[in-house]
């Protein structure tokens, strides 16, 4: 997989194992060493020209035991330890969701918003991101999305999202080889859509900003 995404034209990946409680049991260690243990069996296609860089972070459950994880230091920021990465249930939100991502912020992490073009409420009404735009969450696209991998309603929500410019950054949400064609789709669609420069930005310049910390591109 990691030889199709630089292909694809991914040049670094940072891979977000899932952290849910009841799904995917994953602590911090768990995903640690697992990650040391895959860059230990690559370790010498790592540092040839066809692999990307590689970093771990982790895709986390926004429920209260995996908030509190995050926010007493044992969760899986992205490298650099200045953004997190959260996903949520496709139905409703969840109550407070602005305030409860809000309070990160004070521990100096920005929140990163996992594809809220798959939510229903933003099916509905692409305006329920707005409160979380207000205290600084940054949204990522799934760019398979595009490519009409998730159906009709994710993919004209990430349509209007994008209209909308308010996605900081986009991802290929890859879990398997098998994932490669919807995540090349995904990017020619992108391009298509808003242009070379814009879509450049959100594969490249805004994920730079989140491994960096330097959000004022992003604000
Ligand atoms: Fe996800």
């Amino acid at each position: 997989m990691l030889l199709g995404l630089k292909k694809a034209g991914f040049d670094r990946v940072v891979a977000t194992p899932h952290m849910r409680p009841g799904m995917f049991e994953n602590s911090r260690e768990d995903l640690l060493a697992a990650f040391n243990k895959t860059c230990l069996a690559l370790s010498a296609d790592l540092t040839t020209p066809a692999f990307p860089a590689v970093g771990l972070s982790s895709e986390h459950w926004l429920d209260d035991v995996v908030l509190q994880r995050v926010s007493e230091g044992t969760g899986v920021p992205y490298p650099g330890e200045h953004a997190v990465l959260f996903e949520l249930a496709p139905g409703p939100f969840p109550q407070r969701l602005a305030n409860r991502l809000y309070e990160l912020r004070r521990k100096k992490l920005r929140p990163v918003l996992a594809h809220p073009e798959r939510y229903e409420p933003v099916w509905k009404d692409a305006e329920v991101v707005e409160p979380l735009l207000d205290v600084g969450v940054l949204l990522q696209l799934d760019v398979a999305a595009l490519a009409g991998k998730y159906g009709r309603a994710p993919r004209k929500a990430a349509e209007e999202l994008l209209e909308r410019e308010v996605y900081s950054l986009a991802c290929s949400d890859a879990h398997k080889p098998g994932d490669l064609a919807d995540v090349t789709a995904g990017i020619e669609a992108l391009f298509k859509r808003v242009g070379e420069e814009e879509a450049r930005f959100l594969l490249s310049n805004g994920p730079a900003a989140i491994l960096s910390g330097n959000f004022d591109l992003l604000d």
